[in-house]
């Protein structure tokens, strides 16, 4: 993607997919390819700083994944903690702010308290937010900010009909977040399966075969073209888009 190039997306959100058929192809354990994608999620980061993309959310674990056998959510768990100690020095050089978004309870005091160091110590930075969803539903996202604004209601701070849409979205655990723009799903499948559902409601939609350990900068590059041919409307007309684009310009 040229540096210069205006309308590329804020916030991209990636589900990143087909790291057991990876492992599975070369005959290796599936946790393997959940290793193989680490290397991709680095790329991706550095991808981001190098083209000034503001947001990259990453779908680590979803609240379904406990679902998976023992040993591969054990192997996941370790991945996730030695992958943060490993990284955080980069990610701090880097100037990365990097947030967990789900519920990391969970997960256990060590990676909860590993966690909540790195949010810490990268609070401040300001060239990548980097969320990595853990333990994340779209539904458990909206429904514990609704849980917040009954919270308000019941103790009187808060009448019902002043409940917005812009309430509910500052309430979800990406609050502050700009929505996202782009949202990749790599091997083949093409669902949402429960990731930022609220978050994607006028994201671009963008699905390639790559496994995710196989997506790199050129595929990268290819959905970023792809997006940048995309005609983003938010339920305007096609003119109306035109004339506000130019009246931006003047
Ligand atoms: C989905 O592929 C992938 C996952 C459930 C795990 C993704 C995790 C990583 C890439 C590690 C990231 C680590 C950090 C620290 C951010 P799959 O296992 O469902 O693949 P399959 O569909 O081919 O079986």
């Amino acid at each position: 993607m040229p540096a210069a190039v205006s309308n590329k997306p804020k916030h991209i959100a990636i589900v990143m997919d087909g790291n057991g058929r990876w492992a599975k192809q070369r005959g290796l354990p599936r946790v393997a390819g959940h290793k193989a994608g680490v290397n991709s999620v680095k790329l991706a980061v550095q991808y981001c700083l190098e083209h000034g993309i503001e947001v990259l959310t990453v779908f680590a674990f979803s609240s379904e994944n406990w679902q998976r056998p023992k040993l591969e959510v054990i192997g996941l768990k370790q991945l996730f903690f030695l992958s943060l100690r490993k990284e955080i020095k980069n990610l701090i050089k880097q100037n990365v702010r990097l947030r967990f978004i789900g519920d990391l309870t969970a997960f256990g005091e060590s990676l909860q308290k590993e966690a909540s160091r790195a949010e810490t110590v990268t609070k401040p930075n300001n060239a990548l937010e980097f969320n990595i969803a853990l333990n994340y539903g779209g539904r458990w996202d909206i429904c514990q900010s609704v849980q917040q604004l009954a919270w308000q209601v019941k103790n009187n701070q808060l009448e019902p009909e002043q409940i917005t849409s812009e309430l509910v979205h500052q309430h979800l655990v990406t609050s502050g977040t700009p929505d996202v723009d782009l949202f990749i799903r790599t091997s083949g499948e093409q669902r949402i399966s429960n990731f930022l559902l609220w978050q994607v409601a006028y994201a671009e939609l963008y699905f390639c075969e790559e496994y995710w350990p196989d997506f790199k900068n050129p595929q990268m590059d290819k959905a970023i073209a792809w997006y940048q041919q995309r005609n983003r409307r938010f339920g305007k007309t096609q003119s109306q888009i035109k004339t506000s684009s130019t009246e931006n310009q003047r």
